[in-house]
């Protein structure tokens, strides 16, 4: 498929290639919908091996905010941009800046975030160029804590629904990824008196949590995490994780992670739920990043114990998706799509102006 094709065939409503010779940036921006709101979604800076990855990558992942903005209940729409390059590399000041002032030129349909391969003090640089930024360090800042937290809350929704209780004291879950999200959320669960497997492809990372949290986390090879036994496996590293190769070899009850696209295809939700695994959607449970990020918008202006509170909607959403999936005898990843759609077709589009 070529890429004009590619992006027809996504339903994407504008996706802007961004390309600056001075810096040598190269960057794609796509909006998948504005329906709810002006679209919202982090900036990937990743070394792609070619433009149509980066494209294709960019569009699923704009697509699955418009989604995960809408089954959270916010009157915002999804988009999302990719920089290609490594951040370690070809990350320059100026190689930002330039890439701030093409996110202005969209005059505020893409507010842009921190995501893989940027930080905070990026989202700062670029709040320098354009209003249209969110996660600065004077607003609502990293959303990673956010996200671990509302991943916490989801399994609590899980462990609710196979036992009526939601306490993951003695719970052992598996964390395959443990940079910003992940590290958070091992330290949430050994809080929480879980037993925590981690692993990563970065040793550093490993060495980071371990130097944290000693003895009460062990860990394990990358290649292996998912065969380890465990309550609940927590992919954090990158999405097409849960595959035909992996799905067979999972050894936890409950898939419950913060990377998006984790399934393969949609074809692995239908595997998952024939091996019997509870398969918590990504986009719903790691919707506490971007509800936290979204109360910078409310009238009073950021709030971190009103946002953080907000967070506990990850309980309820995920209960509500299995109760559909239940109903409607079909996977959780559909009925999460389906509620979805119903809220983009039915939803009351708030006109807010931003920031
Ligand atoms: N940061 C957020 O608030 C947020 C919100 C929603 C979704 N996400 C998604 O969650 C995932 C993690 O985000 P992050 O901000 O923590 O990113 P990050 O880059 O800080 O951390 C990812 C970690 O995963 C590791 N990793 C990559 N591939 C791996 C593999 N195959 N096995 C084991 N470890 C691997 C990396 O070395 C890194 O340490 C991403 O997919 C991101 O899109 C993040």
């Amino acid at each position: 498929m070529n890429t004009f094709d590619r992006i027809e065939a996504g339903d994407q409503e504008q996706v802007v290639f961004c390309q600056d010779r001075a810096t040598g940036l190269r960057a794609v921006i796509a909006i998948h919908s504005t329906a709810l709101g002006p679209s919202l979604g982090g900036t990937r800076f990743y070394p792609y091996a070619s433009t149509d990855a980066a494209v294709a990558d960019v569009l699923r992942l704009a697509e699955g905010m418009t989604y995960k903005a809408a089954v959270a209940g916010l009157d915002q729409g999804g988009g999302k941009a990719v920089i290609i390059g490594d951040p370690n590399v070809d990350r320059t000041e100026e190689l930002m800046l330039a890439y701030g002032r093409f996110v202005d030129t969209l005059s505020g349909r893409y507010v842009t975030a921190e995501d893989v391969g940027t930080t905070q003090a990026d989202m700062d640089l670029i709040a320098k160029v354009t209003p249209y930024v969110t996660g600065t360090s004077d607003g609502s800042g990293d959303p990673s804590a956010a996200t671990a937290l509302g991943l916490v809350w989801a399994m609590k929704a899980l462990f609710f629904l196979s036992s009526g209780a939601d306490d993951l004291g003695g719970a052992h879950v598996v964390v395959a990824g443990v940079g910003k999200v992940g590290s958070h959320l091992v330290g949430n669960l050994v809080n929480e008196g879980a037993r925590v497997t981690i692993a990563d492809v970065n040793d550093r990372a490993v060495e980071r949590v371990r130097s944290q949290f000693g003895a009460s986390v062990a860990v394990a090879a990358p290649a292996d995490v998912h065969r380890v036994p465990g309550d609940i496996y927590s992919p954090c590293g990158l999405g097409g994780v849960l595959n035909t190769q992996t799905i067979p070899e999972l050894r936890s009850w409950a898939v419950v992670g913060a990377a998006n696209n984790q399934l393969a295809s949609p074809e692995c939700g239908l595997l998952l739920a024939d091996a019997g695994i509870l398969y918590a959607p990504d986009f719903v449970v790691n919707a506490g990043g971007i509800i936290n990020i979204a109360s910078e918008r409310t009238p009073g202006g950021y709030d971190r114990e009103h946002a953080y509170a907000d967070v506990h909607r990850v309980y309820d959403t995920t209960l509500q998706v299995f109760d559909t999936a239940k109903r409607d005898g079909v996977t959780p990843a559909e009925a999460a799509e389906s509620l979805a759609r119903r809220r983009l077709a039915t939803g009351v589009h708030q006109i807010r102006n931003f920031p």
